[in-house]
């Protein structure tokens, strides 16, 4: 963690031992003993493009919310955003945090059902962190034509893999899936300030 003051490293500690509590209770769908670095979520943000251009912004797997409070920092007032987060205690803590934002409490199979409530048709960005290599191939695919179907032509949809993770079978099954469905998919390089390592995925609608 980079040298912060000592209220800040506090809070830090504070929602590392609390995410990862909720690893030890759900450790297949929270998937991470950590929450995301700013250096990955800042890495996935700009892979997003100007946020200006954007009228609806979603987020999958909100955690314990870093993601989506970097997005915030930088989200314009014209640019819609709502998240959907499986465990129900992460949903409200984050909702509490950043109440100017929406999180519902859902899984991101159903992103299509929340579009008309946010007077849009289609998203503009999907940024994820749901933990794909825990999640068995047919649960992957309801995922991904949830995604695919939301987002507009031309859209992107970033979310990010473990390195360690990266050769694992249903690691390799959401890559194909990936290829498969979008018209381009690009892997970054390495992010090394995440606890574990990760590349980051921007797949083109
Ligand atoms: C590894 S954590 C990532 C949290 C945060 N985005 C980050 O990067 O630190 C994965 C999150 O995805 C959520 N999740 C897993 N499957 C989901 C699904 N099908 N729909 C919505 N959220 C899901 C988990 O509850 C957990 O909060």
């Amino acid at each position: 963690m980079p040298s912060q003051p000592r209220d800040t490293r506090r809070a830090w500690i504070k929602e590392n031992i609390h995410f990862f509590s909720m690893f030890l209770k759900n450790p297949k769908t929270v998937g991470a003993l950590f929450p995301s670095s700013r250096s990955l979520t800042g890495a996935m943000i700009r892979e997003g493009g100007d946020l200006h251009k954007s009228k609806l912004i979603v987020e999958l797997g909100v955690g314990t919310g870093v993601l989506t409070g970097h997005l915030a920092e930088q989200l314009p007032k014209t640019c819609d955003f709502f998240a959907l987060e499986l465990n129900p205690v992460f949903a409200q803590q984050v909702q509490e945090a950043l109440p100017h934002l929406t999180i519902y409490e859902d899984s991101a199979a159903h992103i299509n059902d929340y579009l008309e409530r946010h007077h849009a048709s289609h998203v503009d960005t999907i940024y994820s962190g749901i933990p794909w290599a825990n999640i068995p191939p047919s649960v992957q695919l309801d995922i991904l034509k949830s995604i695919h179907e939301s987002l507009r032509p031309g859209g992107k949809f970033i979310t990010f893999a473990y390195t360690h993770s990266y050769y694992f079978r249903t690691a390799s099954n959401f890559r194909d899936l990936l290829e498969e469905r979008f018209s381009s998919l690009e892997v970054s390089p390495i992010v090394w300030k995440n606890i574990p390592p990760a590349v980051i995925y921007t797949c083109v609608k």
